[in-house]
Parts: C-alpha cells; structure tokens; sequence
C-alpha cells in the first residue's frame, strides 16, 4: 500500500466514525510560546482539552482527525538508524468530551488489525504510581484498558509500564496529559493513545481536567516501513526518491525537515528555531561534503522533497525553500574552509569554535579533533567569557533545546 493510500485510509475511517478532517497546523505553533516546534498532532488542539475553546464551535464536532507535521529534535543523534527522524507526520483522532476508553481502543485495533492487515504483538497499559510525599503523582492503574483489550482479543498480550512509557504530556510548560495505552507492532510503538485526564502544572503538580480528552498519535513514517515491510523508514515510498538523489539518510532527513521548516517561516539564526535550522542545514551541507557531494545535492534533495507528491503545500516555497538554503549554506562553506586553512596551517582547531561558531559535533566531521583538550579549552573559554559579562554562548545553545515531547 502506497503511503498517501495509508493516510487517506487512516483519515477516512475515522471521518466514517464521526470524525472531522482538520488540516495539519504548521511546525511553528501559533498557540504555545513554551515550544519551538509542534511535536505532536495535539499541540494545535491544547485549548480545547482545557475549555480554552470549542470544538463544536469551531469545527462542528467535538471529534476530530489530521495528519499533523511534527519536529522533533531532540533525538538528532539517532537520525541514521532505521527509524528516527526530526520531521515526520503523525495521524491522530482527538476528543473533547465525545468518546472515551472503549471507543478509542476499539477503532485503534479495527484499524490496525482489519483495515490494515497487520498483527499486533503486544499492547501497554499504565502501571499506576504512587503518590510522592509532595502530593504528586498518585495516578492508579489503568485496569479499565486492560479489560477493554480482553475483551476484544483474549489472547492479547498485554504489558504494563509506568510514568516513563505509559504516561504522555504535557508539551512545553503545562497542559493536557495522562495514561497511554500503546499498540506493537514489529517490535514498533506504532500507535499511542492517550487518555487526557489531568492538566499539568508548571510545578508539575496533576489536577484533573473537567472534560476528559483522547489525543491519539500513529507516526506515519513508522507505520509506512511496516505496511511496506521495509528494512527502515528510507526504503519506503516517502524516502526512496529521495535517497536516490542523495544516499544519506542524515543528508535526505535534514533537508526535508528544513525544506518543512522554511515553508513555515523559519529562518536561519543564531537562537530558537532558526539556530535549529541552522544546525539541520550545516550538519546536512558536513555529511555531503563528507560524501565528496556539492552543494546542489541539497538543492536537488529540497527539489525532490517539494515534488514528491506528498505534500503539496509545498510547491509554493519552492523558490524560497532554494534561496535561504544555498544562502546558508554558501556562508556557511565560505567560513568552514576560511577556518580548514588556518587549521591547516597550524591553528587549533578550537580556532573553528571561537571564530566561526561550529559546535565541536560539526568540528569533529571536518577535521581531527583532541576532545580532551577542546573541551578544557571550551571550559576556559566559558569561564572568560563570562567573566567579562559576554553571553555569546546563548547562541551555542544545544539542540536538545527542543525537548519537549518524547521520544518519537
Ligand atoms: N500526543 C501523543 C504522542 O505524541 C499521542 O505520542
């Protein structure tokens, strides 16, 4: 089954159960200012988990389903392996108040084991937590999904977890979580469900929500390897035309996730979001050059990422998705061989941190690197600055700045 076929599917089916169709919201989320990316197909929903809004009101029913563009950057140093990425879309149904535990449960496994053919190898309940001497915590198990899952497959297999894998949420600061029951499939999470039953507050203290919600969350890049049962996510339709511009899979997921990010509205910085796209572009433009590739390579990638077909919203950024990612990158190229010389010619090659802004991840891809001795470098250098009352280091913020959601 072709990847758009797999979406149009999982949209569908919940349309046919009373769900409305919304549109992914961009990668920059309009609603939050404590996160840079939207990580999740919630985050665009997260006031009306919290009677902030109404759904009825807003899109004529409490039910609802998209495929959602997603970042996340937070695993940055797993993209390579066979199923992590920084930009994925991520299918979800939601409600506000309109179904509950047996629904959700009931049409996850209709749609995976019916609709899709797949088998599932096990499922995940909450384990329940005790309460901490701080009065946080104290969440009971969640036995009424362990009867829901009996009561459809006897034989099910059915593990239980605590807060660290069957309990999702908040993204940013503060909002909507709760328990999770989670579908295997292939050794792959496949699908998160989450029950929506507290609002977390900054102090990370539970109240319970007045309206309960369900906030569901299938990556689709994930479910794609395995109805195409390929070796990773690269090998599937989404990637295949892709890889065959460029074969590295850092290379392809880097400028795909850009390529979504500057169609956004982000722009290359020293700060949040475009220090982000900063690191995405020259880590991408590193790996190619490593791979004895030009820079049009990424030009040709940004290409085949517009013209895929999946994603059409695209097409109008072409020309812009081009000119910010070659005027990056030459800069970038500019500086990085200015740096390579003096490094050449005897230099340290802390000279790269100190006079042109590479972080020792890119440093050690173009050139031999004594982590020891950079390191105490750094640390001086750290000390120094601070001494003097500068703050250049904000701008070498590390990427794992974006951590909010989990891992994908
Ligand atoms: N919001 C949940 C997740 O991202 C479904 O996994």
């Amino acid at each position: 089954m072709l990847s758009n076929e797999i979406r149009d599917k999982f949209l569908k089916f919940f349309q046919t159960q009373g769900h409305v169709v919304v549109p992914s919201s961009p990668v920059v989320p309009n609603n939050d200012d404590s996160v840079l990316f939207t990580t999740a197909g919630m985050q665009q929903f997260k006031p009306y988990y919290i009677g902030g809004a109404d759904a009825v009101q807003d899109f004529g029913s409490l039910n609802l389903t998209s495929s959602q563009k997603c970042v996340r950057t937070s695993d940055i140093e797993e993209v390579g392996d066979k199923s992590h990425l920084t930009f994925f879309e991520m299918l979800g149904n939601f409600s506000f108040g309109g179904y509950w535990k047996k629904e959700s449960i009931e049409w996850a496994h209709e749609f995976i084991t019916r609709e899709l053919g797949l088998t599932i190898d096990y499922v995940s309940v909450f384990a329940g937590e005790p309460s901490t001497s701080s009065g946080q915590g104290g969440v009971s198990e969640d036995k009424e999904s362990e009867e829901i899952w009996k009561s459809i497959d006897p034989d099910i297999v059915i593990k239980k977890f605590g807060r660290a894998d069957n309990f999702w949420g908040p993204t940013g600061k503060e909002g909507p979580c709760g328990p999770t029951t989670e579908i295997y499939v292939d050794g792959i999470e496949v699908w998160n469900i989450v029950f929506n039953e507290f609002f977390q507050r900054e102090d990370g203290s539970l109240e319970p929500l007045k309206t309960r919600g369900i906030d569901t969350g299938m990556g689709f890049e994930r479910l794609v390897k395995v109805m195409q049962k390929t070796e990773t996510v690269f090998e599937t339709d989404l990637f295949a035309p892709l890889m065959r511009v460029a074969n590295s899979r850092i290379v392809v997921d880097h400028v795909r996730t850009s390529a979504f990010m500057i169609s956004d509205g982000v722009m290359p910085s020293n700060t949040g979001r475009g220090y982000i796209l900063r690191r995405l572009l020259r880590r991408a433009y590193v790996h190619a050059r490593k791979m004895d590739m030009g820079t049009e390579v990424l030009n040709s990638v940004a290409d085949a990422v517009v013209n895929h077909g999946s994603y059409k919203g695209l097409y109008a950024f072409a020309e812009n998705i081009e000119v910010v990612m070659m005027e990056e990158i030459e800069k970038f190229k500019k500086a990085l061989d200015a740096g390579l010389k003096q490094v050449e010619k005897g230099e340290d090659p802390f000279i790269l941190f100190t006079s042109y802004g590479l972080p020792l991840e890119i440093i050690e891809e173009v050139t031999v690197v004594d982590k020891e001795s950079f390191n105490k470098q750094l640390a001086e250098h750290k000390r120094l600055s601070q001494e003097a009352g500068e703050h250049k280091f904000s701008a070498q913020k590390d990427i794992s700045a974006n951590q909010e959601g989990r891992k994908n």
